[in-house]
């Protein structure tokens, strides 16, 4: 499974002061080193972390794969259409959420969600809807012209370990290889940490985990290219 690492965080605390430290292109050319495939910030509609400059940074750097994820608003549309980012993923956003906190709605905003997704295809950018595992959004998606769908793993993770994992993995599983049923290709994220991304590999064929809080975290005690790098390994199968 290729690895798409989340540096929202990396903003959030340069963010706290002001300033420029932690500078996310330091931390986007870290990721690169260690090889992962993607690079995932999530520009919000209220700029609490990510900020326009930082996308606009990402995008010129070579040979970084830019997977942005934005609400489905004109704004970020033409943004989007602007910068051309090698794929998007388009998620729900609340203002006063602490996170992504659930999957798109894509069903009940269907024709929206197709008109949204026509341009965006026709600059070849990448579309993917983070949506939960659940057959109507899959089939809604698979509508949308999208060629990828990103999972909701925040049940799953939230449940991890206890007697609900079993349920909230099999949900995934299931979800992931319906969706390919329909031709569409499957990432998925959130939650996921350094146990419980391993059961991701009993998924068949995902293509790639997008993954934040956890790496960013554990680089506080360890570093960002081994915390990185150790995910990488994971994500691998190694
Ligand atoms: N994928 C999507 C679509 C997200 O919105 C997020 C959180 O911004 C992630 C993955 C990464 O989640 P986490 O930070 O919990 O690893």
């Amino acid at each position: 499974m290729l690895l798409g690492v989340n540096i929202d965080h990396v903003a959030t605390l340069r963010n706290a002061r002001g300033g420029t430290e932690p500078d996310v292109i330091s931390a986007t050319r870290i990721c690169k080193i260690c090889g992962v495939e993607s690079i995932t910030t999530h520009l919000r509609e209220d700029r609490r972390h990510i900020k326009d400059e930082d996308v606009e940074a990402i995008r010129m750097l070579p040979r970084v794969r830019l997977n942005l994820e934005m609400a489905m608003t004109d704004e970020m549309q033409e943004i989007a259409l602007r910068l051309r980012p090698h794929a998007v993923c388009i998620v729900p956003e609340k203002r006063q959420e602490l996170t992504t906190e659930g999957g798109l709605d894509v069903e009940g905003q269907l024709e929206r969600a197709i008109a949204f997704t026509k341009p965006l295809l026709e600059k070849n950018i990448e579309v993917s809807f983070f949506i939960d595992p659940d057959i109507h959004q899959i089939s809604a998606v698979s509508k949308t012209g999208a060629p990828f769908i990103e999972l909701h793993t925040g049940r799953y993770s939230e449940v991890f370990g206890t007697d609900e994992e079993e349920k909230a993995f099999n949900d995934l599983k299931g979800a992931a290889i319906f969706a390919q049923n329909f031709g569409l290709k499957v990432n998925a994220g959130h939650g996921l940490n350094y146990q419980n991304v391993k059961r991701m590999h009993e998924i068949p064929n995902l293509v790639e985990l997008n993954i934040g809080h956890s790496i960013i975290a554990r680089s506080i005690f360890v570093g960002l290219e081994q915390a990185v790098k150790e995910m990488k390994k994971l994500c691998e199968g190694v």
